[in-house]
């Protein structure tokens, strides 16, 4: 099916000057980038973005990390957008990240990896629209 599916590049990664070659491997495996906002996140996102992990030992780490630098937030649109996302991101920890995947090829450390994905259709749901109103989706399907 369609989907819609939340991707962040993450301050490391826009640092490294590297968004471009990012949405070259999304644009090239069938997503479609149907919104994008480059922002600087604040301290309160990033804690709204993450609350699931609040109780996490690296939940204060990951916040300082999301608000170190400006990120790039996209929807991403396509058959099995988030699930062909996390195949190309790769694993959350880039030492353990299949080669050519975004994390083995950008990341740095488990918490400087790159990229975030949505991790399900909940997820997904609730995140895009975390990000974005209805009327900022250009979608194409
Ligand atoms: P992300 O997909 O953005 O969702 C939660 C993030 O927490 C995850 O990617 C990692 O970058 C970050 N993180 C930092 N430390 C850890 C850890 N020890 N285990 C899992 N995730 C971590």
């Amino acid at each position: 099916a369609v989907e819609r599916t939340l991707s962040i590049i993450k301050p490391d990664a826009v640092a490294k000057n590297a968004i471009g070659e990012i949405y070259a491997r999304f644009e090239k495996n069938g997503l479609r980038i149907v919104a994008a906002k480059m922002m600087q996140l604040s301290q309160a996102q990033a804690e709204g973005f993450y609350a699931e992990h609040k109780e996490r030992p690296f939940f204060n780490d990951l916040v300082g990390f999301m608000t170190s630098g400006p990120v790039m937030v996209q929807a991403l649109e396509g058959e099995n957008a988030i699930a062909t996302n996390r195949e190309l991101m790769g694993a959350t920890d880039p030492q353990k990240a299949d080669a050519g995947t975004i994390r083995a090829d950008f990341a740095q450390s488990v918490e400087a990896n790159a990229v975030h994905g949505s991790d399900s259709s909940e997820s997904a749901a609730r995140e895009v629209a975390f990000f974005f109103e209805d009327g900022e989706i250009c979608s194409r399907g």
